[in-house]
């Protein structure tokens, strides 16, 4: 879950301290993505001869965010920042621990040996990284770090160093590196043997290159090499590819001008790591091998795939930077709170008709069909998006009439879950790109199943391997804690849900009442968000509390496991989503006179067992402070404490209870001192196991 970000520029003077504003600007934008250390790979010369600047490289790393690592450089003696390059390759990573402890050592770039000669960024895992550090100890490498990608920059150099010929290019080692490891891979290799070129390669994780010219692109698409591999290299013998390995690059530009980005990953936020240099992206492909040598660039993999594209498309991104601004709200997650009431009007735009209650979901319609007939529905995700599919579960299951099941991916791979070819398996993720639910998917679509996306990025890992989906279109969410994304996926959902039961006569009176409160949620959210003074001065009375408990059934489960999420990943307290039916079953005991305790009791069909909840809460001296309708007088005068949210339609409802949680979260953490868009120990997007 690390970012990884380079930038090549090609004829392109540049200072030295343009080119690492520019590396560093890039790590900021993708700091979401891990934070516990940083650092840079650079050319370490100060002459005036780009090529000989590039035969040594310089390492500056720092344990913290990027902004320790901008005051690390500028620590640097010996670094002269109005050097300027004509060419230069520089690469960049935020990390987020996976193995070892945050600290400059296990930061990246990493190194091959003590002189620099390959050195590597990383976003992923290699799981056979403890052979391979075996396998190259016993050549006498001597490793500093507890990483495992580490093994990869002493692996390069062990490639080059055994080399058949001197004539073998940098793209040609790098394929062989690739070969021997296992697991998932974004890579960005630099060296100086191979001054002003840059190569990328990817496995499991995403890798996005943004490239720019000064003149107009000479293709709109990048055709792929392939070549036959007789054989796999082991790297216990290195046995040289026979013949020629690639013998023609292919022009990307016509010209020189040749910046090129690698930004690690497909979410809206790596976007704009890019966006601000240019809008034409190529999105990789696992094992693609993307090389820039002398302003050309190529891509290469070992063979052809089924359902492989001979092409990778130059792209063009339709985005703004001013979409991820902060504007005048003090975080990401605050923003994107008040923006819901937008957000779930564009989930909805252009796909329900509310004068003839119709609904049209673009990316399923060649599979509804299918979908109809399936035997069951299984909704996998994790953390917030597991939550949205608890808390349409039950509409689903009342508009489809078929059994649905809830999956956290991670928990459905370890039970081996009996998947069938009549299943429709759904993906529910706000960045495409979990590596629990990519695995999921991968699974599932292995036995048969149809897969749907349900995804908040164009052009994600989820988004494009499943058979078809919905794209929320909640617009980029960039704090850690998802919260427009979740009513998003809450909506599309239900979206789905209206679209399964369209030609059933008996569900039209259900259908018509939940599109008709869809029309008017965007107002209700907004009459929601005007209880943020009220809901402030809660959290002042509540943020030195060591804990708090959310209690609620039926469609407000969710919302209790999502409003404890919240508060638990944000603010660092002990909370924890009850479900008030099993109240009686252990958790009452929790409950005394000292306890923070919330309960969501709705008008809705569990309303008389709520009611008994908070009975039971009360007569253990609890003092709940209750969400409830703003017109359930009786609620009101049986609870100390309330807050009053406007009635909807009883399964959309969830969407306006989960706000006030939002709410008191962010003004819990705030209170507590708390960076509120970067957690700790936490990134936006999970792509490891
Ligand atoms: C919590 C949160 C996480 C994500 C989870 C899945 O606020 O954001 O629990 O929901 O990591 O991420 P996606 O939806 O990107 O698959």
């Amino acid at each position: 879950m690390c970012g990884i970000f380079a930038y090549l520029n090609y004829h392109v003077p540049r200072t030295r301290r343009e080119i690492l504003e520019i590396l560093l600007k890039g790590l900021q934008r993708l700091e979401y993505r891990g934070y516990d250390s940083a650092g840079v790979g650079i050319d370490a010369g100060n002459g005036k001869d780009w090529e000989s600047n590039a035969k040594s490289i310089q390492l500056i790393k720092q344990r913290g965010k990027v902004k320790a690592l901008d005051e690390e450089i500028h620590k640097q003696q010996d670094i002269d920042l109005d050097v300027e390059f004509d060419v230069h390759l520089g690469i960049a990573h935020t990390r987020w621990a996976t193995h070892g402890v945050p600290s400059p050592v296990n930061s990246h770039p990493h190194r091959s040996d003590k002189t620099n000669e390959f050195i590597v960024i990383h976003n992923g895992i290699i799981t056979n990284y403890k052979d391979l550090r075996k396998f190259l100890e016993s050549k006498g490498y001597e490793f500093e770090s507890e990483t495992d990608t580490e093994t990869i920059a002493k692996l390069v150099k062990y490639m080059y160093d055994n080399r058949e010929s001197d004539d073998i290019n940098f793209a040609t080692l790098v394929e062989r590196v690739t070969q021997q490891l296992e697991g998932a891979f974004a890579l960005v290799f630099k060296s100086v043997h191979y001054p002003g070129e840059a190569v990328g390669t990817r496995r499991g994780s995403p890798l996005l290159m943004g490239v720019r010219s000064d003149h107009k692109l000479s293709t709109d698409h990048i055709p792929v090499l392939y070549r036959s591999c007789k054989f796999k290299l082991l790297f216990l013998a290195a046995v040289p590819y026979p013949g020629k390995l690639w013998s023609t690059t292919l022009p990307l530009m016509q010209g020189k001008q040749i910046p090129v980005f690698f930004p690690s990953f497909y979410s809206v936020q790596t976007f704009f790591a890019v966006i601000e240099h240019t809008n034409r992206v190529i999105f990789l492909e696992d094992d693609d091998v993307a090389a820039v040598m002398e302003g050309r660039l190529s891509i290469h993999r070992i063979k052809r795939r089924a359902g492989d594209y001979p092409a990778r498309a130059i792209q063009t991104l339709q985005m703004e930077l001013q979409q991820i601004m902060k504007g005048n709200y003090s975080s990401f997650m605050q923003k994107e709170i008040f923006e819901q009431p937008e957000s779930v009007v564009n989930t909805m735009r252009g796909r329900i008709n509310f004068d003839n209650n119709t609904v049209i979901l673009g990316g399923l319609k060649d599979h509804i069909k299918e979908i109809q007939r399936c035997r069951r529905l299984i909704l996998i995700a994790c953390g917030t998006s597991y939550h949205a599919g608890v808390a349409t579960r039950q509409v689903l299951e009342e508009l489809t009439e078929l059994p649905v099941m809830v999956e956290l991916a991670s928990d459905f791979l370890d039970r081996n879950t009996p998947v069938f070819r009549d299943d429709v398996c759904f993906f529910i993720s706000q960045s495409g790109e979990t590596a629990d639910s990519l695995m999921a998917l991968r699974y599932c679509k292995e036995r048969g199943a149809l897969t749907v996306g349900i995804t908040n990025t164009v052009g994600s890992s989820i988004s494009r391997e499943t058979d078809c989906g919905v794209h929320i279109n909640a617009g980029p969410e960039i704090g850690v804690a998802s919260t427009k994304a979740y009513t998003s996926q809450f909506v599309a959902l239900i979206m789905f849900a209206l679209l399964m039961c369209d030609d059933r006569i008996s569900m039209q009176p259900r259908r018509r009442e939940i599109i008709q409160g869809l029309r008017v949620l965007p107002d209700l959210i907004k009459e929601v968000l005007s209880l943020d003074d009220e809901i402030q001065k809660l959290a002042t009375e509540l943020y030195q509390q060591k804990s708090v408990l959310i209690m609620g059934r039926g469609y407000h489960y969710a919302t209790c496991l999502e409003g404890a999420l919240k508060i638990k990943e944000i603010t660092y307290m002990h909370s924890e989503g009850i479900l008030a039916g099993e109240l009686k079953h252990g958790p009452l005991a929790l409950v005394d006179k000292l306890m923070p305790v919330i309960m969501i009791i709705m008008r809705d069909h569990t309303y008389t067992k709520c009611q008994n909840a908070l009975q039971q809460v009360v007569a253990r001296q609890g003092r709940p402070i209750v969400i409830c309708d703003k017109d359930d007088y009786e609620t009101i005068k049986n609870s100390s404490r309330n807050i009053k949210v406007p009635r909807c339609v009883d399964c959309l409802q969830g969407v306006l209870s989960v706000i006030p949680l939002q709410l008191l979260s962010f003004h819990l953490a705030v209170l507590r001192g708390y960076d509120v868009d970067c957690p700790r120990n936490l990134a936006k997007s999970v792509t490891v196991e």
